[in-house]
């Protein structure tokens, strides 16, 4: 990777019209509707945009949009890279690089995950405190990191401790139970065995997904203050573990989605 790859793809973004974002926001799977409450300027498929990688899960549309949210001037990827769709670190998180070539100053990420912390419930929603990387590898792990940033990033607080704050203030004044926990990435595309769950359990984790950690590194790397919350979509219990059954994570994501817009509204309001 070089900067010159990503100058060239944030030129042509600014070309076409995507100037001055603020606020950058990647939304995970089943949690496109936010785009419902854009003043939408402009429109680009990942497909048109140079050195994009190209979203192939079917139920992620893959656009990037620009426009005004609560007064805001916000950039949406609607749609991301995953590892298990054969991408790699490099490429799931360019575009967190080119958003902030953008000129973007904070990160809004948002993701479908399983509840490890049993105490939280389907359809409820989970803000990072912390996370666990076990992609087996890192998005910073290339030649001329230094070139963009510290090779060695500091992750003593990956997520803002500020945002998160705010965050838990508006969810508390919306009566929005929001938790607060420990996200661990795996690669998927399969799902965990019940072996695995109680791993995840024991080593910390309180939600499981295949996402997020990658983006939240590179915005770490960048200097760039980064929020994400999980909508957990099922509850992974080792001792009555039942096949998983997509159709409903995606049915759950989408019924947690008003709750996650108005969190997302309101911080960018704030
Ligand atoms: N694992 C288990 N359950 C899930 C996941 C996952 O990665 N994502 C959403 N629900």
């Amino acid at each position: 990777m070089t900067i010159e790859i990503i100058n060239t793809t944030v030129n042509f973004l600014k070309e076409k019209g995507i100037t001055a974002p603020q606020i950058g926001i990647v939304l995970g799977t089943g949690l496109g509707q936010l785009v419902n409450h854009l003043d939408i300027e402009v429109e680009i498929n990942y497909s048109d945009i140079p050195n994009f990688p190209v979203s192939t899960v079917e139920f992620h549309s893959g656009k990037l949009l620009f426009g005004t949210l609560e007064g805001k001037k916000v950039i949406i990827m609607q749609g991301r890279f995953h590892l298990y769709e054969g991408y790699s670190l490099q490429e799931i998180t360019f575009p967190v690089r080119v958003l902030k070539g953008l000129g973007i100053t904070s990160l809004l990420v948002s993701n479908a995950a399983g509840a490890i912390n049993l105490n939280y419930k389907k359809g409820d929603l989970m803000l990072l405190d912390d996370h666990i990387n076990l992609q087996g590898g890192s998005p910073l792990a290339f030649k001329n990191v230094s070139d963009f940033g510290e090779r060695f990033t500091d992750m003593c607080t990956p997520y803002d401790v500020n945002l998160n704050e705010k965050m838990l203030a508006i969810a508390q004044k919306n009566q929005i139970t929001l938790h607060k926990g420990v996200y661990a990435a795996v690669v998927g595309p399969q799902l965990e065995t019940r072996a695995e769950y109680r791993y995840l359990k024991i080593i910390g984790a309180d939600a499981v997904g295949m996402s997020t950690v990658p983006e939240v590194i590179v915005a770490n790397h960048l200097n760039l203050p980064v929020i994400a919350v999980s909508v957990l979509t099922d509850e992974c219990n080792p001792d009555d573990l039942k096949p998983v059954n997509i159709p409903e994570i995606i049915a759950v994501a989408g019924e947690a989605e008003p709750k996650m817009i108005i969190l997302f509204k309101e911080l960018i309001k704030s």
